[in-house]
């Protein structure tokens, strides 16, 4: 059965000591709570994997994603991370292609799809992130630029069964500025028809279609209410165990 996902991006926050304290504290207060229908997961700084994975060996609530990963296998690349250094942690999700890497680190198309081919080839799940900036969807841009962003990234991939597509208007991320559940909804369809026509239809019925972009606890329960709206990606709200646990405990349709 297909399940949601509710991510944690906590991006350059959190120190080893800090994420297991954060860790620590959201495995006590989940001791309670068992979900058959959605999972957790959090993507933490690379400093916080190893020891991250130590404790989430044992408690098996919650699952380990990376932020970021390089494209090669090994070799001289300073200051990057492979593809295998984090498998062989129990990492199974990779972000690739999140805004803040385009934008502030001028990653392109091109090399996401490289890095999205990599974490596939090692058995982890890629989180494609894709979306709009601001002046982009004024100008009513938003499908053109999505659209781009998909047929360039998933470039002869063939395996997209687990590719997870996060759909993260620029606009939204870290601005309080979310879009409307229907506003969301209607590129989560766009995405869904795009799967549907390039790979199968059943494959776009199963795909995981995450929304980021100031989710809160605030507005977290009537995002989860749309059909094509399968989990989300949060940042900030994340950062906090009491929200990130209200985001969890989301009510659905
Ligand atoms: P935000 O970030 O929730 O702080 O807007 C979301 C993201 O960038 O993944």
């Amino acid at each position: 059965m297909k399940k949601n996902l509710i991510a944690g991006n906590w991006k350059m926050n959190k120190t080893p000591g800090e994420s297991i304290e954060f860790v620590e504290n959201l495995i006590e207060k989940l001791k309670d709570k068992d979900y058959d229908d959605r999972d957790i997961l959090i993507c933490p700084p690379f400093t916080s994997l190893f020891p991250l994975s130590k404790i989430l060996q044992k408690d098996k609530k919650i699952k380990l994603g990376a932020q970021n990963v390089y494209c090669e296998d090994k070799g001289a690349f300073t200051g990057e991370i492979s593809p295998e250094m984090l498998k062989e942690i129990g990492v199974e999700y990779v972000i690739v292609g999140h805004s803040e890497r385009r934008n502030i680190f001028g990653e392109t198309d091109e090399l996401i799809n490289k890095k999205l081919k990599k974490v596939i080839e090692y058995g982890m799940k890629p989180i494609l992130c894709v979306g709009e900036k601001l002046e982009e969807r004024e100008e009513g841009k938003t499908f053109e630029v999505v659209r781009n962003q998909l047929e360039n990234c998933l470039k002869d991939v063939k395996e997209i069964e687990n590719v997870v597509i996060a759909y993260e208007p620029v606009w939204a991320i870290g601005t309080g500025k979310n879009a409307t559940p229907q506003q969301a909804e209607e590129v989560h369809v766009f995405i869904r028809e795009w799967i549907s026509n390039k790979y199968l239809q059943d494959v776009a019925k199963n795909l995981i279609i995450l929304y980021g972009g100031s989710v809160k606890p605030e507005n977290i329960d009537s995002l989860m209410k749309e059909k094509d709206i399968d989990g989300v990606l949060v940042g900030g709200a994340s950062l906090n165990v009491d929200s990130f646990l209200r985001i969890i405990d989301y009510k659905g349709e």
